[in-house]
């Protein structure tokens, strides 16, 4: 067994044993700020990453570090309150054994949230976009160095379409306005320039953000159905007006937080549709 299969066998076997055992609806990791979500949850059991055997140490403010089961909308939900971003560690694959546990615990579907920056004034500041695709333009990946055969992982059609179609339904059906697009992965921790901005831009992208493509590649990986949910907080650089600051980023979110709430709440309610 590879050291990393190992590590993630290690936290899954720690994690059964203190309540967080049993079949799980979803996954969700929970981007900046938007961690509050976790006060919604019956029944909560929680854990800080800190006593999870091999788990990160996020270091944001913003990102708390917890992992929680609980009851949502009569789903069981496993919720990672907080992330650990390539900026912090220079560790792509800083969330590998997270993502992994998810796996070992059932493999349930898996949603990402994030802030992110809009290269295009149509994607307001508090507006929530579906994310379709993503560019890696980071030149880094989590699957650096796996020498096993599954490293090689297919990435066209990464974002599940059938569960962005639960999400589009969702919104639709709580009165939430989302948009699709494409995201965009900068390493960060500085923000983009302006000419970074247009690049992204000019490649095709909507969005650009420091997070959620390589957890993407590693739930890939893992064989996890995917699907990622972006909150602007901003209007990138050189689009608008004026400097974005992380500050900004939780101002918005904070603001935000009750649309997304209710959109996570609708998205589980129609889970089990087909
Ligand atoms: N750029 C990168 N990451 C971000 C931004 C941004 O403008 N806003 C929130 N996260």
């Amino acid at each position: 067994m590879s050291s990393s299969a190992q590590k993630i066998a290690e936290a899954a076997e720690f994690l059964r044993g203190n309540g967080f055992d049993g079949r799980f609806d979803c996954a969700m990791v929970l981007g900046t700020g938007l961690g509050r979500l976790i006060d919604d949850l019956e029944a909560p059991v929680s854990l800080a990453y800190d006593v999870v055997p091999h788990f990160p140490q996020p270091s944001v403010s913003g990102h708390s570090g917890r992992i929680i089961a609980g009851r949502l909308e009569r789903k069981r939900v496993l919720m990672f309150q907080g992330r650990a971003h390539y900026y912090e560690t220079g560790d792509a694959a800083a969330m590998r054994v997270p993502i992994g546990v998810i796996a070992a615990l059932g493999g349930p579907p898996l949603l990402l949230t994030n802030a992110a920056g809009s290269v295009k004034l149509d994607f307001r500041p508090s507006s929530h976009v579906i994310i379709t695709d993503h560019i890696n333009y980071s030149g880094m990946n989590p699957l650096l160095g796996d020498r096993s055969e599954g490293r090689f992982v297919p990435m066209a059609g990464a974002y599940d379409e059938r569960l962005r179609k639960k999400l589009k339904l969702a919104a639709i059906g709580s009165g939430v306005t989302v948009n699709e697009g494409v995201y965009m992965w900068f390493s960060g921790p500085s923000f983009e320039t302006a000419a970074e901005v247009r690049m992204a831009r000019t490649l095709g992208a909507d969005l650009v953000g420091m997070s959620t493509v390589p957890e993407v590649i590693l739930a890939r990986y893992f064989g996890l159905r995917v699907v990622a949910l972006s909150l602007v907080t901003n209007i990138a650089a050189g689009v608008g007006i004026g400097a974005h600051t992380h500050q900004d980023t939780k101002t918005v979110v904070a603001g935000a937080a009750p649309t997304l709430r209710k959109l996570v709440h609708a998205f589980l309610a129609r889970l089990d549709e087909v």
